[in-house]
């Protein structure tokens, strides 16, 4: 979507939104200005990547909720407007930072593999159906693991949040049963998937006809999911894991070829860790731990390019257009990714020790096969290490992320999936399924939809939980907390964060232009430097880079950010942040 037909559509969004609260003391947006995908805040504000869930956040903060109410309603809002990017059938992390005792906790409501699953259990599957993303672990019911969003989101305002949960839920289920404006983006999604959607009952309402999508700006209802978030809100996470949704969710799983089971829903259990955090350029980064590997990855990465002189830094600040730079971030990608593919399982299951794996001597390796004009083939930052051997044996076996601060300073920092747009394509209650299954090895080298091979250690087995590349962060200076970050975009999603981060906080990009910037990608294999058609690297930077060996490949873009940006000194008191590739707009006072 080109950026101004980006703009009509927003303020299309935002004026068809009766407010789902009926809050009378939220800021509209100017008439005449344009929304802008980064504002300034003085209060509080929400940074979502659809306008009307930000704006369902806002007003949840401005009725007295905190970051954590706030962020569970807009999660809510997310799953109805945009189903395709996440919801109730999902799961996700929560990086949240209590400004009063300036705790951090990291809730993991990742999905989790069905008692009955296997190392082998994709071995000579057939597909189950046609066209785009059609294995077995992207479509269908064993390309499911059992939903985390619900207790993640029970658990978040529960433990947190400073409202009901029920108020909580209240705007979602205003705008499933009241109605809301179809967005650009996801009559976009439905295009390539349109005849798996309409495989399934509930999503072929999702179309206009049997030729054509919904008009964006149509407004459509989803009231069997508005059912299902009134249920949530009144008896919470209880409401889904067992009765007669979770027998729903069970028999449609299993009639779609899943192997859900009622004992499956009811043990699921959020887990609490602890995140991973590491201080690099006079600032602390507080990151997601496995199964995310994309922590690991940023904090080596980062570790990797603090090492190196000062002088491959850009100099002309303000700008990250600089081949030498992003040449050595490139490299350091390439050593995480690697140990990543050979490593990474969920950490209750297999050895993964991260600290050996992030120590000085390890880092310093890495540096020295750096070559700051050549580069290199990844498997030259190959570093193994040996693991106990008693643990680590296998037993042979569509993302959103939001940013916000409230009033009294508490940080929620959440990024949510159902992994492939529109999940595993099939719903129960009016829940999309998530097909987070596709993020485990389908077998010992293979790659999942984001090319991401894996090794034996992420292999699928009982109550597992998939490697992740998600990475809700909150970097902190000498002052406290400094920035919110987290994406969307699969593999891409811990390369886009750091990027966005480094061009905010290490070259002093004001956020909306951190945000905007172009974008590079690198993840080891393949050996490609991916750069995007939507912000084009200059021409004479890829000439540079290049010449460096690097074999670049344009894609469309480089993951979705969404970043909240704290101030200090005269800088404004909060700037919120929405990238501009995929249409989101912050909300706040
Ligand atoms: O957990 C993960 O890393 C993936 N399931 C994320 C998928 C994703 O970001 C899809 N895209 N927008």
């Amino acid at each position: 979507m080109t950026r101004s037909l980006f703009r009509a559509f927003a303020i299309l969004a935002l004026g068809a939104l009766s407010s789902p609260l009926g809050a009378q003391n939220v800021p509209e947006p100017e008439a005449e200005a344009p929304p802008a995908f980064a504002r300034d805040f003085t209060r509080h504000a929400v940074a979502a990547d659809q306008p009307i869930a930000s704006q369902v956040g806002a007003e949840i903060l401005e009725a007295g909720g905190n970051a954590a109410d706030a962020a569970a309603a807009t999660m809510l809002a997310l799953g109805v407007v945009n189903p395709a990017s996440s919801g109730m059938g999902g799961g996700g992390f929560l990086l949240y930072y209590k400004a009063s005792d300036q705790s951090l906790t990291f809730l993991d409501f990742r999905e989790r593999a069905p008692a009955a699953s296997s190392a082998s259990m994709y071995d000579d599957v057939p597909n189950p159906g046609e066209g785009p993303a059609a294995r077995a672990s992207q479509l269908g019911g064993l390309a499911s693991g059992v939903p985390g969003e619900p207790a993640g989101i029970d658990m978040m305002v529960t433990r947190f949040g400073a409202l009901p949960l029920e108020t909580v839920v209240a705007p979602s289920v205003k705008l499933a049963e009241d109605g809301f404006p179809m967005t650009a983006y996801v009559t976009r999604m439905t295009g390539p998937f349109g005849a798996q959607m309409r495989e399934d009952d509930v999503m072929r309402e999702w179309f206009a006809s049997e030729q054509g999508p919904i008009e964006p700006g149509t407004v459509v209802r989803r009231p069997t999911l508005g059912r299902t978030l009134r249920a949530f809100g009144e008896r919470g996470a209880q409401a889904i894991y067992d009765g007669p949704i979770a027998r729903e969710i069970v028999s449609r799983n299993r009639a779609r070829g899943g192997i859900f089971t009622a004992q499956d829903l009811r043990d699921y259990e959020v887990v609490e860790r602890e995140p991973l955090s590491a201080d690099h350029f006079g600032l602390r980064f507080v990151t997601a731990p496995p199964p995310s590997a994309g922590g690991y990855t940023m904090l080596q990465s980062l570790a990797i390019l603090d090492g190196l002189p000062e002088r491959y830094r850009p100099r002309t600040p303000g700008s990250n257009a600089n081949a030498g730079w992003l040449h050595a971030v490139a490299e350091s990608w390439k050593g995480p990714f690697f140990d990543r593919q050979r490593y990474f399982g969920d950490p209750d299951h297999v050895s993964l020790p991260i600290a050996q794996m992030l120590s000085a001597d390890r880092v310093a390796a890495r540096i020295s096969a750096f070559h700051p004009t050549l580069a290199m083939p990844s498997a030259d930052y190959d570093l193994p290490i040996r693991l106990d051997e008693r643990v680590t044996q296998p037993d042979n076996t569509g993302t959103s992320h939001l940013c916000v601060v409230d009033g009294e300073g508490n940080i929620a920092s959440v990024t949510t999936t159902v992994n492939l747009p529109f999940g595993a394509r099939y719903t129960a209650a009016g829940i999309v399924m998530n097909d987070e299954m596709d993020d485990f090895a389908r077998a010992v080298g293979e790659a999942n939809a984001f090319g991401l091979v894996g090794g034996a250690p992420n292999l699928p087995g009982p109550g597992r939980r998939p490697v992740s590349t998600m990475s809700p962060t909150i970097v902190f200076d000498a002052d406290g907390p400094r920035l919110c970050a987290g994406a969307a975009g699969g593999s891409r999603i811990v390369t886009a964060i750091q990027q966005v981060a480094m061009n905010t906080l290490l070259l002093d990009m004001p956020l909306g232009d951190a945000l905007s910037a172009p974008r590079i990608h690198h993840q080891g294999t393949p050996n490609q430097l991916r750069v995007e058609e939507f912000a084009p690297l200059p021409e004479e930077v890829q000439r540079e880079l290049r010449a460096r060996g690097h074999v670049i490949e344009p894609i469309r873009n480089v993951a979705v950010v969404q970043a909240i940006r704290l101030g200090r000194g005269d800088e404004p008191a909060i700037t919120a942040g929405c990238d501009p590739r995929k249409g989101g707009l912050p909300a706040g006072r």
